[in-house]
């Protein structure tokens, strides 16, 4: 399948692994190269930009494929050092990377003097337009169904899509509740060259998580995954579990008296524990309502050529048949 996003990346699959905390390591982002998409490093759950290096290094010693990282720009007290996360980069030789939460107006300069294609990561056709107005390359579009953070319109992406083919034209991925062909093909109707996938490459042979994280996810149902943060305007799709419940309890009894800090022992450091050690209810996680259309834990390779096999037999058979 050859596509604006296949050319853009020089990838064979229009597929691209999104940048996941604490799941994007060089593992993961690797096997998704290796197997003809665009895996990614996740940059911020490296503590430093030297770490950054060390997992760009190690990622290039498992594939001489392309790859990307993930630069996510959140609302914090302590910014990161993104220009040392960028230096990383362009040291690293990694020519693509994927932004996302606030615009990457300010770091676009840097960037594209190093000659970085730049996907940005948007839940709104406003957002959309504002990352092809600064120059993005391409954007992946977060529908409501997505895992982790689908922002505060709540348009699912049967509307989002064919809206973002009707107003772009930079080339997108559609991002959110995307499994398998039946994604792909559908995301190509609504006018989107290729899918971006979370959820259903943690449930991965490669994904560096704890298996009772991989487990949960094939364990779950569509009906499984929660809203939390929403009136802090932070909101985030997170799997239900005891500390999920309790934070929902909490956003109930204080209302618009809520703050971040009432919450902080159920959202904040919880990651680490989550995906290395496998304590599933200490916190909220992030997880796409697509988890009920995950069954297995294949390889990459596995499932991308699942995925290709299927979206050939849609188009060819399925669809060609009913014209
Ligand atoms: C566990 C988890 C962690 C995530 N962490 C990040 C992150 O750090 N930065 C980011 O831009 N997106 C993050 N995402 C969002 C994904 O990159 C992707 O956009 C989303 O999962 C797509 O929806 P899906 O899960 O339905 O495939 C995360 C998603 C999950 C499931």
């Amino acid at each position: 399948m050859k596509t604006r996003i296949t050319e853009l990346f020089g990838i064979q699959h229009p597929i691209i692994q999104g940048g996941m905390h604490y799941v994007g390591f060089a593992e993961l982002a690797a096997a998704v190269s290796n197997a003809g998409g665009l895996g990614t490093i996740t940059g911020l759950t490296q503590k430093t930009a030297a770490d950054l290096a060390n997992e760009i290094a190690r990622c290039r010693d498992m594939t001489d494929k392309p790859f990307a990282v993930n630069l996510t720009f959140l609302p914090s007290l302590n910014t990161p050092d993104y220009p040392g996360y960028i230096k990383a980069i362009i040291d690293g030789g990694v020519k693509y990377v994927e932004t996302a939460g606030r615009s990457p107006e300010q770091y676009m300069p840097l960037l594209k003097d190093a000659g970085i294609k730049v996907i940005h990561k948007c839940t709104s056709v406003r957002h959309a337009l504002k990352a092809q107005s600064i120059g993005c390359d391409a954007v992946s579009v977060d529908g409501f169904e997505c895992g982790g953070h689908p922002g505060e319109d709540d348009i699912p992406n049967m509307i989002l899509l064919p809206r973002a083919a009707d107003e772009l034209e930079i080339p997108f991925v559609a991002s959110g509740g995307m499994a398998d062909g039946r994604s792909l093909v559908a995301a190509m109707a609504l006018g989107a060259e290729g899918m971006n996938m979370g959820t259903r490459f943690i449930a991965t042979q490669e994904a560096p998580v704890h298996e009772n994280v991989k487990q949960a996810i094939v364990a779950a149902s569509e009906l499984d995954t929660r809203l939390v943060m929403r009136p802090l305007r932070n909101t985030e799709r997170v799997l239900n579990n005891a500390a999920v419940e309790r934070i929902i309890e909490k956003e109930k009894r204080l209302g618009a008296d809520l703050q971040f800090k009432d919450i902080i022992d159920e959202v904040a450091g919880v990651y680490p524990r989550i995906m290395k050690e496998g304590e599933m209810e200490i916190g909220a996680w992030s997880c796409g309502m697509v988890a009920g259309l995950i069954h297995d834990i294949p390889t990459c390779q596995q499932l991308l050529d699942r995925i290709m096999g299927e979206a050939d037999a849609l188009i060819r058979q399925r669809l060609n048949s009913m014209l």
